[in-house]
């Protein structure tokens, strides 16, 4: 095989998009296959399906210099390049953790059977491990010139241009000294500006993405357990954190306490992880990751029962005003947000529900079309008993006592991103109220 100067992308969503895009801005002439038709027209003219920092000039740039064309012809795509990127979606099987493989094998066997040269299948997609080795195996079987690869992606939502352009690694998996090479080709550009790059067995790149996951995951969960301790013990969690942050060996970053962490990725991967860890019998790995998960999911009750509490112990009928809705700022994606969850249990509790999102407003009504969307803040304040920061984007974190004071009902208000400054809130006479701050114990002495 000769250097590659083309590649194709399968799947369309944020992994596909971002892959593809980025790839043709580095000089690749990309195709992105997708098999619904309606996805590539749009993509095709220039309109991206996702909220995403920069994506939406460079998919239309790289549009614009012909590099970059999507099709949903697999017979075009096996024959256009010997470079296969594989980005399909793994979502959650219904009714259970695990991932549902279905894209990625179909992608996989649909384009074995195409290929007349010798060629390269790299998949990106976030698989259980063992997934590599199984396809890998199917086309040894089937007798087809396609070996296999497995290059897990570390991209960020809110940053995923930036974290295709200048990864801090990249992690191939791979069977052959050949597949390396071509690899390296591929990502000769980010090499060349000093990113590390590891090269290794299929089983250790797959193992690499959940894993990296999983320790963010857990992270976050650590200290939001220590929200729980100083909850109960008098302490400040936002003190700790900055204290533990401090040493290097644990770092500030993911170490930041409140509603947690949600998202299409944390959570689904987690779980998949688990349930991959129990299929084989790896019970440290299962035990470690349930607590995370259900510390996770406790700070969601948690916030709900102070909004309860705030009320009186009573929410039916009352005017709730929920800032936030994406799963983390900087994004319209409502997959299992913790703020769009917190609202839904609201509302459960008899509550109405405004949710002001700056940007996924529109994305949390698909999923949640109970809740109300007012246009503005102002309108989704306007009554309200309580007020929840839920997701701490920019505009929410720069709000003074003042911009609500004339707007609320009650001056109540609940700071579930620790995004806020306390003092401010309670000395304008606020009952403020933040996940992870206690109050000290009275001295028994
Ligand atoms: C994550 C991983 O960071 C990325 O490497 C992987 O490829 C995909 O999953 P992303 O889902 O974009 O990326 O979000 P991230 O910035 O990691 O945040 C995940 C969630 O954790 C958000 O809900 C965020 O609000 C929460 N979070 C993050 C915290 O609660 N505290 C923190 O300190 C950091």
């Amino acid at each position: 095989m000769s250097t590659p100067q083309r590649l194709t992308v399968f799947g369309t969503g944020y992994l596909g998009i971002t892959h593809a895009a980025c790839m043709a801005s580095l000089g690749f002439e990309v195709l992105g296959i997708d098999t619904d038709a309606a996805k590539v027209a749009k993509l095709s003219a220039g309109l991206t399906p996702i909220y995403e920092p920069g994506l939406p000039d460079l998919l239309r740039a790289e549009l614009g210099t012909g590099r970059l064309r999507f099709t949903t012809s697999y017979e075009q795509a096996a024959a256009f390049a010997d470079v296969h990127f594989i980005c399909t979606g793994t979502p959650s099987l219904a009714g259970g953790g695990g991932a549902d493989l279905s894209q990625v094998r179909s992608c996989v066997t649909t384009l074995a059977r195409l290929v007349e040269r010798p060629s390269l299948i790299v998949g990106k997609s976030t698989v259980p491990v063992g997934t590599a080795r199984d396809l890998s195996g199917f086309l040894a079987g089937a007798g087809r010139p396609a070996e296999m690869a497995w290059n897990p992606e570390f991209l960020r939502e809110g940053t995923a241009v930036k974290d295709t352009l200048a990864p801090d690694r990249i992690v191939v998996g791979v069977t052959s000294p050949h597949a390396e090479q071509v690899l390296r080709q591929v990502y000769a550009e980010q090499l060349s500006a000093g990113t590390k790059f590891f090269a290794t067995t299929l089983e250790t790149a797959e193992l690499a993405k959940v894993a990296a996951n999983a320790f963010l995951a857990t992270k976050i969960s650590f200290i939001n357990a220590m929200a729980e301790m100083c909850e109960s013990a008098g302490g400040d969690v936002r003190e700790l954190s900055a204290i533990l942050g401090a040493d290097p060996r644990i770092g500030e970053r993911s170490l930041q306490a409140g509603l947690g962490f949600g998202g299409g990725c944390l959570p689904k991967d987690i779980r998949g992880f688990l349930t991959r860890a129990e299929e084989i019998g790896v019970d440290s790995v299962v035990e470690l990751l349930r607590q995370v998960d259900k510390i996770n999911l406790r700070r969601r009750s948690r916030t709900a029962d102070l909004a309860l509490e705030l009320a009186g112990g009573d929410l039916a009928g009352v005017p709730v005003c929920v800032l936030g809705a994406a799963f983390k700022p900087g994004s319209d994606d409502v997959r299992d947000s913790p703020a769009l969850d917190v609202a839904q249990i609201l509302h459960g509790l008899g509550a109405q529900v405004r949710v002001y999102d700056p940007v996924a407003s529109a994305s949390a009504s698909l999923v949640c079309p109970e809740l109300r969307y007012p246009a503005s803040m102002d309108a989704a304040a306007s009554g309200a008993c309580v007020v929840l920061l839920l997701t701490e984007w920019p505009q929410f974190a720069a709000l003074q006592p003042a911009d609500l004071a004339g707007i609320v009902s009650r001056k109540n208000i609940i700071d579930a991103r620790n995004a806020l400054r306390p003092e401010m809130w309670q000395a304008a006479g606020w009952n403020y109220r933040a996940l992870g701050i206690g109050a000290p114990a009275e001295s028994p002495l």
